[in-house]
């Protein structure tokens, strides 16, 4: 057969009236347009805007401001762009108030995400980004039953490894025989028929394993002690845990039990950016960078008549730059600390609004040793002491290395390791992970450690509102202050999440549209989530 040429093809298929546009799609030369994309109508014929901050929030603002005809100047105080989308590999540096520069000493090829580690699957905006901007995916596993729970100095299950599935199987199995129990003696006046409550009953058989006499026996949900194999090798089956054990080891408190699945945002499936998930800022900052300036501290911010004037200061000194509009995605802790001539209520808003501790340790080992002796790959494992968690590598499985998250903290925990050094949390984060995997004493070999709170242009891991925050200072911040809008995730439900610097971003182009175009421009423009 005669092959034919894609210019062929095209000159030909064009001939039939209309059909070349299905014909290009057919070939893969253009796609069809995302669902999500941002498509604004209207030309902004060279308005000026600047935007505070290159992270998500602020290079995405330019990138969609960009494609409308504005003229955009992007500054950024750091080196480097992307804000809390950092993965850390060998010779990322970083600063903390109080602490030296460091660097990091990694493998080549290895890495760990300081910031955002996942994406949920009902985020669709920060899909979209990943799919618009050409970031491939890979499934990131948020949860693991072979993780372990492992309660410190607490209960009878003191410093005991315990997988998630004897817990998770142990407490559902003992739930479920409580509540059949009492389903055989509830009383008459029950709103439910005696047909509903035996359908009950089975359920509850099911969901908690329970045998004919509707008690709790351990089975093969929470795992063996001796795998099943060949020949004369049918497994064994250890005894569940008391619940009396699991309820004084803790394990049944919130911060253990109310775990990944419980929460709408954790629940599988999740998604990373393959590579590391500075691969979304990096693919944005390629879209933007004739517009950013980089090393540039924004030290003032005015509104003037007609516009703003930003002063930056980088290594060569103090500048001043003017432009019609300013979109600000500074985190809160550090536009309070910028002089501007904001109005008292916009002052009182940014101060007001809290912002939480948080703090990760990076650590590679020689040898994936939760892999290769414990089965672990990828998941949780949850603790009650400062390490609070340790996140197993989803990506690059059987690999000869790995980057554990040695521990993942919030809060007063963040805060505590955060005031060490960096050489004293690598210390903690070893002694407290050896308890739970020895095998760190001998597989260890470098580490690396980010406190959000105490990071220059950060000071502070995402946006945390209480009721009296979300109702007075929030929507006070949602309107720009004459010629300046705020935007970053802090401006949005989605605090802590990637989805909240892509909505809010969008969000507040579409306020600035509208006001330079004088037409009505929607946001969300479709129902979109995320
Ligand atoms: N979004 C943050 C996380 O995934 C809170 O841990």
């Amino acid at each position: 057969m005669k092959s034919i040429s894609r210019r062929d093809f095209l000159s030909k298929s064009s001939l039939l009236a209309g059909s070349a546009y299905p014909a290009i799609m057919a070939l893969g030369l253009i796609k069809p347009a995302p669902a999500y994309a941002f498509d604004l109508e209207g030309n902004a014929n060279g308005k000026k805007v600047i935007i505070l901050g290159a992270g998500l929030a602020g290079m995405t603002a330019a990138y969609e401001l960009n494609k409308l005809g504005y003229q955009c100047t992007v500054l950024e105080a750091r080196e480097r762009a992307g804000g809390r989308c950092w993965s850390i590999r060998n010779g990322s540096t970083h600063t903390e108030a109080d602490k030296p520069l460091v660097t990091a000493k990694f493998d080549d090829g290895q890495y760990f995400n300081a910031g955002p580690s996942r994406i949920p699957h009902n985020h669709e905006l920060t899909l979209h980004y990943c799919k618009e901007l050409g970031v491939p995916i890979q499934v990131y596993n948020n949860v693991n039953e072979s993780a372990y729970y492992f309660a410190e100095g607490n209960g009878p299950l003191s410093n005991k490894k315990v997988r998630n599935r004897e817990v998770h199987n142990d407490v559902r199995g003992y739930m479920a025989e409580l509540l059949a129990k009492s389903m055989d003696h509830a009383s008459l006046d029950s709103p439910l028929t005696k047909e509903d409550g035996q359908k009950i009953i089975e359920y509850l058989m099911a969901e908690g394993g329970l045998d004919a006499d509707k008690l709790y026996k351990a089975s093969a949900r929470r795992g063996y002690i001796e795998s099943p194999g060949a020949g004369n090798k049918p497994g064994r089956i250890a005894d569940p845990h008391k619940l009396a054990d699991i309820l004084h080891s803790g394990l049944m408190d919130p911060d253990f039990y109310n775990v990944a699945e419980y929460t709408y945002e954790l629940q599988m499936t999740m998604f990373q950016a393959v590579g590391g998930m500075d691969r979304i800022a990096k693919a944005l900052e390629k879209k933007i960078s004739p517009m950013l300036k980089m090393g540039a501290e924004v030290t003032a911010i005015n509104n003037v008549t007609d516009g703003v004037k930003i002063v930056y200061k980088d290594h060569l000194g103090n500048h001043e730059i003017s432009a019609d509009l300013c979109i600000c995605t500074l985190p809160l802790p550090v536009l309070s600390n910028v002089s501007t001539n904001f109005s008292s209520d916009v002052n009182r808003a940014i101060d007001y609004i809290g912002y939480n501790q948080t703090g990760k340790i990076g650590l590679q080992f020689k040898r994936r040793f939760w892999e290769e002796d414990e089965h672990i790959y990828g998941g949780i494992t949850h603790t009650n002491n400062q390490l609070t968690q340790i996140f197993y590598p989803s990506y690059d499985y059987l690999d000869k290395k790995g980057i554990l998250i040695g521990y993942y903290n919030f809060n007063e925990k963040a805060q505590q390791v955060g005031e060490l050094s960096y050489a004293d949390r690598e210390k903690l984060a070893l002694q407290k992970g050896r308890l739970i995997h020895p095998q760190y004493d001998h597989e260890f070999e470098s580490s690396f450690s980010v406190s959000w709170h105490k990071t220059k242009y950060n000071m502070g891991g995402w946006a945390v509102y209480n009721a009296d925050t979300r109702k007075n200072a929030y929507p006070v911040l949602l309107k720009p202050d004459g010629n300046v809008y705020f935007a970053g995730e802090h401006l949005t439900y989605l605090n802590a999440w990637m989805a909240g610097a892509f909505e809010s971003a969008r969000s507040v182009v579409a306020s600035v549209h509208s006001r330079v175009t004088e037409a009505r421009v929607a946001y969300p423009a479709k129902s979109t989530q995320g």
